[in-house]
């Protein structure tokens, strides 16, 4: 059975209510580059912003069911733009604002956005990034866009379509210039609980990004509830998600959840070592953040840099500490928990994608007499019922087991679909186990009935019969002082049928190639290893290409 509502837009959850009954709380905490410089921004600042967005989106033809493509860095104008969207109706597709012109062109003509909003530059660790200019590129190659709003991070100014021409021709506006001939009240669309909320791409195992689908109603009552009660999270908190709004984790934990709570919540603009590696913890100080959410990639490089980083801060206002992206390595969970918790702040590795729209797999330490191992994901959120599938597609019932992780029933954060290629869809996630949603990833469920991800499936590796999750080996590797992180991959070997290769061991590199999210492209160096250079495939997300050049020229040297 289906049931449908009609509601008022998703914002209304996220700014009216609070409005009504606490206006002057902070919603949004912009934690700016320059750390000391943070800017806060009341619900009721908040939802003007939004308000006048949406009547400009509106006046400049913005209809529901359009599709507005946001490239900014975490900001609160980043952040009353998507809530604009959602006002009026729209959906929002936010690029990553360290994706390159070509990445960001694809994504709009994907999208067939229209309108684009962007700023002038991005500042991130003290370096300024061309945002607009990086619009202007992309744009050479979308031409369904008619209008680019542009907003300053900084003073400098950028170049902007001719003003010569008649007014209805020009492409490129000033937002604040724009806001402040609007309205500050905007009605809100009245929308059906499945209608669109926002579009996100996401990388498959192919080179094509996949523009995955939430929508209205049940993406924002997971992404709350799941902000509630795993993190622990109650009235007047400061939740601290470093995860860029680009991503997954900024959409549910730094915006959508937090905001439908109506909590604190901070937009983190720097990076884990600007200006050095005490930012983080320096930031828990000053801003008194309650939870702090982050990723094992960030850790693992903290860790290296010493204990003090962390010692020199305040750090008693932390109640929960939470990871996020990928399996979280047992050094780097116990000195998350010893090191930045003080040994008394539970830590919540949280399993979730894209996909689930919000957390699926995690600890609930607010329960009374929650267990905790480290390193493990634990058990299923509420309405998430996770099943391991052995390579025949059979359902595994025992415990102390590992297979294919699906999940057996729908759940309200799941997407519904890829934009435009619902077939698609089905093949990923439907398919390989029918009748069950395919994560993608393998899982150990233990004696005791609790989830360990053990990695992307595509990364697992075969040696003599024996199934083998990367992060098993690189969690050995990494305890080794001289190594900072190593990724496993598997190649094809003519007894074993597969045998690993460690690099960074068996072959030291001194960075691994990584997407800008910060995950190791393992397909890259696979391709490497069976040195199938022609076969390396999509580079676009690639955070620093010399990294793959220097790994292939030291392979070579190594064979
Ligand atoms: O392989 C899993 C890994 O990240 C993938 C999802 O990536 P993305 O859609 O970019 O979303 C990241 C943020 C939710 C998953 O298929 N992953 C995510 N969280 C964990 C994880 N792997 C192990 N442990 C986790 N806690």
């Amino acid at each position: 059975m289906c049931i449908r509502f009609l509601l008022c837009s998703r914002v209304v959850n996220c700014l009216d209510r609070h409005v009504h009954t606490c206006p002057e709380r902070v919603a949004l905490i912009w934690e700016r580059d320059e750390p000391g410089s943070e800017v806060k921004i009341t619900y009721r600042q908040l939802l003007e912003m939004t308000c006048r967005l949406g009547n400009m989106l509106r006046r400049r033809g913005v209809r529901k069911g359009d599709c507005v493509t946001i490239y900014m860095p975490p900001c609160p104008l980043a952040v009353a733009s998507m809530l604009a969207c959602a006002r009026i109706g729209a959906a929002h597709n936010v690029v990553f604002a360290g994706f390159s012109a070509e990445a960001l062109a694809e994504r709009i003509r994907d999208a067939q956005s229209s309108t684009v909003i962007t700023v002038n530059q991005g500042v991130r660790g003290g370096k300024v990034t061309e945002l607009k200019k990086a619009v202007d590129t992309a744009l050479q190659s979308c031409p369904t866009v008619q209008q680019v709003f542009v907003a300053m991070r900084t003073e400098n100014p950028v170049a902007m379509t001719a003003r010569d021409i008649v007014m209805e021709e020009v492409r490129d506006h000033y937002v604040i210039q724009e806001m402040q001939k609007e309205d500050l009240v905007c009605e809100p669309a009245a929308m059906d609980s499945e209608d669109v909320l926002f579009l996100l791409y996401t990388s498959g195992s192919t080179g094509k990004p996949k523009g995955l689908v939430h929508t209205q109603a049940g993406y924002l009552l997971y992404a709350a509830l799941t902000h509630k009660y795993v993190f622990n999270y109650s009235d007047g908190d400061v939740f601290g998600c470093v995860a860029d709004i680009g991503w997954i984790t900024g959409h549910s934990y730094s915006v959508y959840g937090p905001l439908a709570n109506g909590g604190t919540t901070v937009l983190f603009e720097s990076t884990p070592i600007y200006p050095d590696p005490g930012r983080y913890w320096e930031m828990v100080q000053r801003l008194k953040i309650n939870q702090f959410y982050g990723a094992p990639t960030a850790l693992r490089l903290l860790l290296k840099y010493g204990d003090q980083w962390v010692h020199k801060y305040d750090r008693s206002t932390l109640k929960t500490l939470g990871s996020v992206g990928e399996p979280i390595n047992t050094e780097a969970w116990e000195w998350y928990h010893r090191v930045v918790g003080d040994g008394r702040c539970p830590v919540v590795d949280t399993w979730w994608q894209t996909e689930t729209g919000g957390i699926c797999i995690t600890p609930r330490p607010s329960e009374p007499d929650a267990e905790i191992v480290p390193g493990m994901a634990m058990r299923p959120f509420f309405g998430i019922e996770p099943v391991l599938m052995d390579t025949e597609g059979k359902v595994l019932t025992s415990n102390d087991t590992s297979g294919a992780l699906c999940i057996a029933q729908p759940w309200p954060g799941m997407a519904r679909t890829i934009h435009n290629d619902h077939q698609r869809f089905t093949e990923t996630y439907c398919q390989p186990y029918p009748g069950y949603f395919f994560t993608g990833d393998g899982a150990y469920r233990s004696k005791e009935g609790y989830y360990q991800i053990t990695g992307r499936l595509d990364d697992v590796i075969n040696v003599s019969g024996h199934r083998i999750g990367t992060a098993e080996i690189e969690d050995v590797v990494n305890q080794y002082s001289a190594v900072a992180e190593s990724a496993i991959i598997g190649y094809p070997h003519n007894i074993k049928g597969q045998g690993y290769h460690i690099m960074s061991f068996s072959q030291f590199v001194h960075r691994l190639p990584k997407t800008r999210s910060g995950k190791i492209m393992r397909r890259v160096l696979r391709k490497v290893v069976e040195q199938d250079l022609n076969g390396l495939g999509d580079l676009s997300t690639l955070d620093d290409p010399a990294a793959v050049e220097e790994i292939i020229q030291g392979h070579r040297e190594l064979c």
